[in-house]
């Protein structure tokens, strides 16, 4: 069948998991992990651009992640200015940067201000781009996502699906079409639990460093098999 027929998922989501492990395999210290995980990010950006996915979402670090030993969260955090500073690369992609997670300024949040700066410049950055979407969710959880959600429904009026959907932390984003979860676990993880119902699950062994355009393609394949059934 000619590829160009088939369909193609609107919205990708990728939980980044075993960074940690690559590491461990390499005889390195975790953190080179993620270092590499971040490097596989750009990778990914540059193949859904290429594929003119219009949504990518990744899991960079969730709600639970803040219990990690001290040094491992420094430098995660410091990453993520890292790769909310990569403005250009944004620019030349033609994508925009979003992001997901408890707002700054609401009870409980974590976010650190000098993240938050680099997030809040990125979107500046990168707004007046028309392709990819890219979101990253950050100190993100999806329980804390619709516990919001359906709070603000509530004193909003009435309890609905669209109100929910309504207050999201990123109400106009399309639910995900293709999930896909690296390094052999098979677990959600708290990650966007109400924008998954119709989703494929793509899970793969290889470890997110090693994520790469043609694991992207796989997963694809993976979406458009569950699409002609
Ligand atoms: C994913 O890799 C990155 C984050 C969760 C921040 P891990 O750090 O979870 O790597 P493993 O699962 O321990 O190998
Ligand atoms: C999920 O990975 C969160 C991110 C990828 C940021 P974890 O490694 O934290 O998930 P669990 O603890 O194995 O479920
Ligand atoms: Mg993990």
């Amino acid at each position: 069948m000619d590829s160009s027929l088939l369909p193609s998922p609107i919205h990708v989501a990728c939980i980044m998991d075993g960074n940690g492990r690559w590491a461990n395999r390499r005889g390195l210290p975790r953190n080179e992990g993620h270092t590499a995980g971040e490097e596989a990010l750009a990778g990914a950006v540059r193949a859904a651009s290429a594929r003119q996915i219009p949504w990518l979402t990744v899991f960079g670090f969730s709600t639970e992640n803040w219990v990690r030993p001290r040094a491992e969260v420094r430098h995660i955090l410091s990453l993520h200015r890292k790769l909310f500073a990569r403005i250009d690369e944004m620019n030349e992609n033609n994508a925009r940067t979003r992001w997901i997670g408890r707002p700054f300024k609401e009870r409980g949040a974590r976010t650190p201000i000098y993240v938050q700066k680099a997030i809040t410049k990125a979107i500046a950055d990168t707004a007046h781009n028309s392709g990819l979407e890219v979101t990253v969710a950050f100190d993100y959880g999806s329980r804390a996502e619709l516990l919001r959600a359906a709070q603000l429904a509530m004193s909003h009026g009435e309890v609905t699906p669209d109100s929910i959907s309504s207050h999201l932390y990123s109400p106009d984003m399309p639910d995900v079409d293709l999930l896909i979860r690296t390094s052999g676990e098979t677990r959600i993880s708290n990650f966007m639990l109400w924008q998954i119902p119709e989703a494929t699950v793509y899970f793969t062994d290889h470890a997110w460093p090693d994520f790469n355009a043609a694991e992207l393609d796989n997963a694809i394949s993976s979406f458009q098999r569950d699409k002609q059934r």
